[in-house]
């Protein structure tokens, strides 16, 4: 069981400080291997050192798949990796929708993640539109054909996110999550067979009170979690539950 916290915009440096010191000194043994932390670049120096002792993972929430040149406000996997990066987001439906992220850049994005020995956490999911077209399975098997690319390794983590379940308190039912997570796992089997056993994760308004229901869906490696990560303990108590 994973648990990947994406702290979003949030926190500055002095804060992530804080946040990693009370997450680490709250473990018990065998969590921090399970844990991860997908923060914002200019926390990327103050998490790094504070996780240096630990297991646990950390890394960002977009890269550009070149290692540097004239790519404006963009972060480099290549620096990633030389601050210790182990994980990076690619593809979360924010930036599919603010930043015009596309499939095709996410495939270009986990190969140069790849490169350079960090995990990409590849994040799929539906609109709230698509999912009432019945298109949910259409959208995600092109999300996974396009992204998984040809020259991808199998060294990735997938999320589900249903994007209508992301920041809304809206959580998908467990009906709904074992049904895309068994689709997700029965496209791979079919049309990408070194990917037969990824992790797949869920994402989308977990919470402490809810996460214990959704680890027991079928085919959920974990958890992708957005809000409910900002405060450590609620963090550690969606690992715990
Ligand atoms: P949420 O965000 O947990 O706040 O819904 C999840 C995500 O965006 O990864």
């Amino acid at each position: 069981m994973i648990c990947a916290g994406n702290w979003k915009m949030n926190k500055n440096p002095d804060e992530a400080t804080s946040y990693v010191s009370s997450l680490s000194s709250s473990l018990r043994s065998g969590e921090e291997q399970k844990l991860i932390l997908l923060v914002p670049a200019l926390c990327f120096s103050s998490v790094a050192q504070g996780l240096k002792k630990t297991k646990i993972g950390w890394g960002g929430q977009n890269c550009h798949w070149q290692d540097s040149g004239a790519f404006t406000g963009e972060n480099s996997v290549q620096v990633m990796a030389q601050m210790g990066a182990t994980h990076c987001l690619v593809g979360h439906s924010e930036r599919r929708q603010f930043f015009g992220e596309t499939n095709k850049t996410c495939a270009q994005k986990i190969a140069a993640l790849q490169k350079h020995k960090i995990i990409p956490i590849y994040c799929i999911g539906e609109t709230l539109a698509e999912r009432d077209s019945n298109v949910t399975e259409k959208v995600i098997a092109t999300q996974l054909q396009e992204g998984l690319a040809a020259d991808i390794k199998p060294n990735l983590i997938l999320a589900y996110e249903p994007v209508w379940a992301i920041g809304t308190g809206r959580v998908a039912s467990t009906e709904q999550i074992k049904a895309v997570h068994g689709f997700i796992r029965a496209w791979l089997k079919e049309n990408r067979a070194p990917f037969k056993d990824t992790a797949i994760l869920y994402g989308g308004s977990v919470k402490p009170d809810n996460a214990k229901a959704i680890a027991s869906t079928p085919e959920v490696g974990g958890f992708l979690v957005g809000g409910a990560s900002l405060v450590a303990n609620d963090f550690l108590n969606i690992l715990r539950a």
